[in-house]
């Protein structure tokens, strides 16, 4: 007999394996009711936020290194694996395996395939296509980690159902129009986006690690301080901020942290305590002091994968934006940074990866062109030139690290000084993981002088989603030497700062849906891109288009 509502709770969305490590992992669930929920007889009460209700079970005493199928029961009922699924049981695969660490990545997955407008011709889901690929293969070749480097979810780009279903529900005629307005209309974003069996099951087998970029909450988010004042003085903001970054933090944060930080968080400590009361208010407040004051919470994190170590950076939600100390994270956030780095390098790390949402090292050019324009903002802000290069700046989308020039130089500094041994033993190599510019590159830093670490960025992105022809031939160009000549000429009429941070193009940039791929092995490294597209019979092909050596 099917199971209808009003007898047995539901699985809406979900299992999602998060942390991962020799001895424990979490997973994370979405019930249509408050329940038990049990995962290898560990059990978690669901809790409540503005009516939904989510677990995070954190399944501990397990071995390390060993494989271990899972069920999950909600009120003992067992209600995944779901009946006749055609992928291989969901497991529980602890660290600690001998081998190479494989390491899957991307960022941009606007919606499930099947709910996009068709008339945006959108090539196939390289996250879909990589899961059908995962599940084909034999299990000690499947990845050891998922991560996911923002935009997981468009506020601001709805499809044609969503919409219907916001229109149902208010005036699109009124802002903010037709995107996310509150939480509830971002628990529908999530479930569009999970919810397809592919990606549904590979994220309940492969451990994820989670990052949001300005899709997440709105297009451009935190660019500058006259973006800011905009944006905050309209009626909408503070309850799309706080639907935003609650459902982020109940969708994604939750599972980026470990037993022990979720033992020390006072926002999940409050909740376990909280008698099953609705959340909602509680975490509400935490969303609007973390937009207001954003030193109130910290979204970086850490992952410890033995001999590799992913610091996971917030390039979003904790900038500083005063136009004479603009900063792409604050100071004690860097100094966060800094200390993660310094704890690696004495763990002994090999690899060391900085996930940021934005890309670090771009096309000349275009990193150029953001340099250029910062200067211009910061030494004529508040006159006509200053609000020209805002201007700019917001209709260009000049907002990755080279916009905050302090903090692309103290990032330089950083690598530079792991590399030249300053830190202690250099790791084999430094990776940059970064999304959202809608393509893929590696590069990397040939300048200051010889270093014992490699350090390169990867650019990998979207998974799911296009690019428009003026990104593909700004981004192509930015490479070029005439393009380079042109854009130095206005950074020396500007008298942009000079950089002692030089870096040349590996590979790339490559257009389409895409899924990077690191292959770690001891000191060696490898770096896979992997592309989705249709054959001439329109079936859909997804093909290896880059692997190249980084250390
Ligand atoms: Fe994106």
């Amino acid at each position: 007999m099917p199971e209808t509502a009003g007898t047995r709770p539901l699985l809406l969305l979900g299992p999602l394996l998060r942390h991962v490590d020799p001895v424990s992992a979490t997973v994370w669930v979405e019930t249509d009711r408050p329940c038990d929920v049990t995962v290898l007889d560990r059990r978690a009460r669901t809790f409540c936020v503005n009516g939904h209700h989510y677990a995070l079970v954190v399944v501990e005493g397990l071995e390390p290194g060993t494989s271990t199928p899972y069920e999950v029961h909600l009120d003992s009922h067992q209600v995944w694996p779901q009946p006749h699924s055609s992928f291989p049981p969901s497991r529980i695969r602890t660290a600690g395996r001998p081998g190479a660490f494989r390491l899957a990545f991307g960022s941009c997955r606007f919606a499930t395939p099947t709910t996009v407008d068709v008339r945006d011709a959108i090539p196939p889901d390289a996250l879909d296509c990589y899961a059908r690929s995962v599940a084909e293969q034999p299990e000690d070749q499947w990845p050891d980690a998922l991560v996911l480097l923002g935009d997981q979810v468009y506020a601001d780009e709805i499809t044609p159902a969503t919409r219907e279903w916001m229109a149902s529900r208010r005036d699109l005629s009124q802002p903010p129009g037709p995107q996310a307005a509150d939480f509830e209309e971002y628990t529908r974003l999530y479930m569009e986006s999970w919810s397809d069996p592919q990606v549904r099951w590979l994220m309940s087998t492969i451990p994820s690690s989670m990052v949001f970029d300005d899709h997440e909450m709105i297009d451009d988010w935190n660019t500058s301080a006259a973006w800011r004042a905009e944006v905050t003085s309209t009626d909408w903001w503070r309850r799309r901020i706080c639907g935003g970054l609650v459902s982020y933090w109940v969708y994604q944060h939750l599972g980026n942290l470990s037993p022990a930080e979720l033992a020390e968080n006072e926002t999940w400590q409050a909740i376990q305590g909280s008698d099953s009361q609705d959340a909602g208010p509680m975490l509400d407040a935490m969303a609007r002091a973390a937009d207001v004051e954003p030193h109130t919470v910290r979204w970086s994190y850490v992952r410890h994968w033995g001999p590799t170590r992913l610091i996971m950076v917030d390039s979003r939600a904790g900038r500083v934006l005063e136009e004479d100390d603009r900063k792409i994270l604050d100071d004690e956030e860097f100094e966060w940074v800094e200390a993660a780095v310094r704890n690696a390098v004495s763990d002994g790390v090999d690899h060391l990866l900085i996930g940021t949402s934005l890309p670090w090292l771009l096309p000349h050019s275009v990193h150029d062109l953001e340099r250029w324009n910062e200067t211009l903002s910061v030494r004529h802000a508040g006159k006509p030139l200053g609000r020209l290069a805002e201007k700019i700046r917001q209709a260009a989308d000049l907002e990755h690290w080279a916009a905050f020039g302090q903090s692309f130089e103290r990032l330089g500094r950083l690598l530079v000084d792991l590399g030249r041994g300053e830190l202690g033993r250099p790791p084999a190599t430094a990776l940059v993981l970064s999304g959202d510019v809608h393509h893929a590159y590696a590069a990397e830093l040939v300048r200051p002088g010889a270093l014992d670490t490699r350090v390169h960025q990867l650019t990998v992105s979207p998974l799911h989603n296009s690019a428009p022809h003026a990104i593909e031939i700004g981004f192509t160009v930015g490479w070029s030497r005439w393009a380079r000549a042109l854009t130095g000429a206005l950074r020396t009429l500007a008298r942009v700062p000079h950089s002692t941070l030089q870096w040349r193009k590996q590979a790339g940039p490559f257009f389409g849906n895409e899924l990077g791929e690191l292959v770690l092995d001891g000191r060696d490294a490898r770096f896979l891109l992997w592309a989705a597209g249709r054959d001439d019979d329109g079936r859909q092909q997804f093909t290896q288009v880059l692997d190249t050596r980084l250390s």
